[in-house]
């Protein structure tokens, strides 16, 4: 298994006294924190049956394109082993880093803290009725041993802005399915998805935190890595989301359609997300650069101004049906492969 190069083991390891310093208030409390529990039916107690046929009722509310995004943020989430490797990786693979070292700390606590998100979104989907489960859990199995490469190696200049990216990315997933929950008068799905969305959203500064720590470090090396990302487009982790039969990626597709035209997650929060980085790493101002770093500065800063010329005139997603299995009822076959077979 490679490590991270010499260069940026030195940053990890310059940097850890900072990150152990802001560790309290990059994760919460165990015990003091939130957890499935607290919102969903508590079938110890004598309300749990009541608490069900409430759950139950408002999910009947949702419709369609809300589940299915619901459903693939969800397997999203159930898939942390995948990222949890990929950190520990970054996070210096042998023994380089101890496992007492503030990273290690923040990657185990970050772990915990995503492990609840896949655990809350699931049951409330498995308690709601609606979706096929099986189905469902066979995609989880299938991204799991898919993996998911986010093209960032084992280099934390890049992890780390992917997962920034990724953890503002998640974070408005979540809050517009809170919202579309909320319009339909599913109260419970949207305290859940907007619990969900808080700890992204501190996630999401733990990040960006950790990148400006390198930038006071190296900040041609985190430009350069930067640039190279965006020019790469960052990949989303649930790239090779697929069904049952299905190839690699092929659900993803459909994904993607059903959060576009949903509102959900769109080029436009692509955009709004990078305005957000350069932002928080103040990359226009960055000066005393190298001419690679003056160069990655350049193409960063005129990228967002590109992409919004580029959006207006992307295709609009078609409204038909998008079929998934994670519909169907118990034991029934998709209808074009009933005709066919
Ligand atoms: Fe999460
Ligand atoms: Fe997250």
């Amino acid at each position: 298994m490679r490590s991270p190069d010499p260069g940026r083991l030195e940053a990890l390891r310059a940097a850890a006294p900072e990150v152990e310093r802001q560790l309290p208030q990059l994760l919460r409390e165990v015990e003091s924190s939130w957890h499935s529990a607290d919102f969903l039916p508590d079938f110890q107690g004598e309300a749990g049956m009541e608490q069900l046929r409430r759950l139950r009722e408002e999910a009947a509310a949702l419709d369609e394109d809300t589940l299915t995004v619901l459903i693939g943020d969800m397997i999203t989430e159930e898939a942390l082993p995948t990222y949890a490797g990929w950190l520990h990786r970054m996070g210096g693979a042998g023994d380089e880093l101890d496992s007492e070292s503030p990273w290690r700390k923040w990657i185990r606590g970050w772990c915990a803290e995503e492990n609840r998100h896949g655990e809350v979104l699931n049951r409330y989907l498995y308690l709601c009725g609606r979706v096929n489960m099986k189905e469902v859990e066979i995609s989880i199995q299938h991204l799991i041993r898919d993996g998911g490469d986010t093209e960032t190696g084992t280099d934390p200049f890049r992890g780390f802005i992917y997962t920034s990216f990724q953890e503002m990315a998640t974070r408005v997933s979540h809050l517009n399915v809170a919202r579309r929950a909320r319009e339909r008068g599913a109260e419970l799905l949207y305290t859940v998805c907007s619990r969900v969305a808080g700890d992204e959203h501190r996630h999401a500064r733990a990040y960006t935190r950790f990148i400006s720590l390198f930038l006071e470090l190296d900040p041609n090396g985190v430009l350069v890595a930067f640039e190279d990302m965006m020019r790469r487009r960052i990949v989303m982790p649930a790239r090779f989301l697929r069904e049952r039969g299905g190839a690699q990626g092929d659900a993803f597709r459909k994904f993607e359609t059903v959060a576009t035209r949903a509102g959900v997650y769109t080029p436009w929060d692509y955009v709004r997300i990078l305005e957000s980085l350069l932002e928080a790493w103040r990359v226009p101002g960055l000066s005393g650069l190298n001419e690679a770093g003056r160069r990655a500065q350049d193409y960063l800063c005129g990228l967002p101004e590109r992409l919004r010329r580029v959006i207006p005139r992307l295709p609009a997603p078609p409204a038909d049906p998008v079929p998934f299995r994670w519909f169907l009822p118990p034991g029934a076959e998709p209808a074009a492969e009933v005709a066919a077979g």
